[in-house]
């Protein structure tokens, strides 16, 4: 299944930087255009911790998604998926159960076109992707739907997804979306998050964030208190709401973290 897009003709605009694309451009990846390449290197010149941000990022995804994996969570919905980059989510969770059940979602055409190509399964498995805004939760669900049982638990991931969300004043109330995505799930569910925070590096950060917002961008790093509201109502697993190397790290995170902290906050939670 890739649904949500069969109304309009997929369109990559390449005259202007889109996150998926940039973030690509970080991790070394080659699905990016110029103006990605130009906003990236603008933005790690303001905040030379990004790269290294953006590979400890994806590896928090990966040992988040495993351990709720390990937990007994077979089914997986990840919202803000990014442009394939290897191991992608069901990789990992399909690494500890070839059963388990994937749908991701995405809203730019390029991340759908590469799903297309790249994200192919166990056999016994299902990886499924979607293409739509976080921002309309019940087109999300209802074409997840059709994939992932929502009667039994799902573990649903947003990983650096919300700092490009922004409050109730800014129009997203992005706190409402996220209990609006926990309500639909079942008791047993999980939620994986991570976000950009000023707290860290706040010049830098800043600096990262306006370039994105120039770019045309809206962008929102959040305080530890604003990240850990996500997961009001929620039992959070240790060791809690922390930078994101320091999330049950492996070797290679607590090497990351002797070239200093990275200013992303990341969580799992599960909902009782
Ligand atoms: C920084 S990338 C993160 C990719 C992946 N989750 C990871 O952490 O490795 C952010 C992703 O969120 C997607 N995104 C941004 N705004 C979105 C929205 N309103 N709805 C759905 N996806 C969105 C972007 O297209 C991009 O693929």
């Amino acid at each position: 299944m890739t649904s949500g897009h069969e109304a309009a003709p997929i369109r990559i605009d390449t005259t202007r930087p889109h996150p998926a694309r940039v973030y690509d451009w970080w991790l070394g990846g080659k699905d990016n255009y110029p103006v990605d390449e130009e906003l990236g290197r603008k933005i790690l010149a303001a905040d030379p911790a990004v790269r290294r941000g953006a590979r400890a990022n994806r590896r928090f995804m990966h040992r988040a998604t495993r351990a709720v994996a390990l937990a007994g969570v077979r089914q997986f919905l990840d919202i803000g998926t990014g442009i394939p980059t290897e191991p992608n989510l069901h990789q990992v969770a399909q690494g500890v159960a070839p059963k388990a059940r994937v749908v991701y979602a995405d809203n730019d055409p390029i991340v759908l076109r590469h799903a297309e190509a790249l994200l192919r399964g166990t056999p016994e498995g299902v990886t499924d992707y979607v293409h739509a805004d976080v921002r309309d939760p019940d087109t999300v669900l209802s074409l997840a739907a059709e994939s992932l049982d929502f009667g039994q638990p799902v573990s649903l991931s947003l990983v650096a997804l919300t700092h490009y969300l922004g409050d109730a004043a800014d129009g997203d109330d992005v706190h409402g979306l996220l209990k609006r995505y926990v309500e639909a799930l079942a008791p047993g569910s999980h939620l994986i998050l991570s976000q950009v925070t000023a707290d860290l590096n706040a010049e830098a950060v800043e600096r990262a964030a306006e370039l994105f917002r120039h770019s045309g961008t809206p962008f929102f790093p959040r305080s530890i208190g604003e990240f850990s509201r996500f997961f009001d109502g929620l039992e959070l697993l240790g060791p809690g709401v922390i930078p994101v190397s320091g999330w049950r790290p492996d070797a290679e995170d607590v090497t990351a973290q002797a070239e200093g902290i990275v200013p992303v906050y990341a969580g799992v939670a599960r909902k009782p």
